[in-house]
């Protein structure tokens, strides 16, 4: 007679007791990301740069579910400070096992009218700051951490005009997740990356000027949230077969 093992622990591991960093913390997706790797266990410090009050409301919640929590302000932006949040998130947690690359900024629109300071801004925060961040992590985590970083559905398909800037720094992201699972994979360090579709966040409120047209495109025909999102972060986050790879939580926008 065949037997199974019906939980193998190594194969989806517990986060009781492991330190998550979720840059961009403070609202929207950073914000459920938190909470539900806390609802896992995790001890969390997340980065924030306006919202001061909404990263310390992140903090309170996380701690009210038993977990130790930290808000750090640090603009992902900016170069020193985009690496120097993995440091102080180690120094304030005891350590380091998944950061979540997060923070992002959304600049649409026609060709003509992005500035050059424009291009430097969103690859610089969503770009050059992830990239700086996975490899300070890199070289804090132990055997086994996780990389988890939040790409877009633009990533893969760009459903009309307005979206060049945008859609280049997260293609991006595809590239360095998937150099980063094969440069960390021998340390059994995974790298992921989540593609969200239209999310309702304050960076695409579902009741937005922009929303029909992306609920029309979705297969469900809902914008998605941003617990649907973490959720998905979460099961990366305990996944230790996969690795660099991609997964689209767009609610079938790019089906
Ligand atoms: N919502 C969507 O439909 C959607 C779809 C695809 C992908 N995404 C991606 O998902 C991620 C989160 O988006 P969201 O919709 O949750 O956005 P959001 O509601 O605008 O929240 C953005 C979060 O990132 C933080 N942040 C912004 N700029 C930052 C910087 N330079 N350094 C550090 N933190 C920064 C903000 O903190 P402060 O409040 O302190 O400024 C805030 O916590 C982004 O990477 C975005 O591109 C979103």
């Amino acid at each position: 007679m065949t037997t199974y093992e019906t939980h193998d622990k190594t194969a989806y591991g517990t986060l009781d007791g492991k330190v998550a960093l979720v840059t961009g913390g403070s609202r929207g997706i950073g914000a459920a990301t938190a909470l539900r790797l806390a609802q896992e266990g995790a001890d969390v410090a997340v980065t924030y740069v306006n919202g001061k009050e909404a990263a310390e409301d992140v903090v309170r919640a996380v701690q009210a579910l038993g977990r130790r929590a930290v808000a750090l302000r640090a603009d992902a932006g900016d170069a020193a400070e985009a690496a120097g949040a993995v440091d102080r998130a180690v120094e304030a947690l005891g350590g380091l096992y998944v950061l979540v690359n997060n923070a992002g900024v959304g600049v649409l629109g026609p060709l003509p009218d992005l500035a050059p300071a424009d291009v430097d801004r969103v690859l610089a925060v969503n770009v050059r700051g992830v990239f700086l961040a996975s490899r300070a992590a890199a070289g804090r985590m132990r055997e086994g951490g996780r990389i988890i970083t939040i790409g877009s559905c633009m990533a893969q398909r760009v459903p009309g005009p307005g979206g060049t800037l945008y859609a280049m720094s997260k293609a991006a992201l595809v590239g360095l997740t998937k150099a980063l699972a094969r440069e960390l994979g021998g340390r059994g360090i995974t790298a992921n990356i989540v593609h969200p579709g239209p999310i309702d966040t304050d960076m695409n409120p579902a009741d937005g000027p922009y929303a029909a047209g992306q609920t029309t495109l979705t297969a469900l025909g809902r914008f998605g949230t941003a617990q649907e999102v973490a959720a998905t972060v979460a099961h990366l986050a305990g996944a230790a077969y996969v690795t660099g790879a991609e997964y689209t939580v767009d609610g079938g926008h790019a089906a």
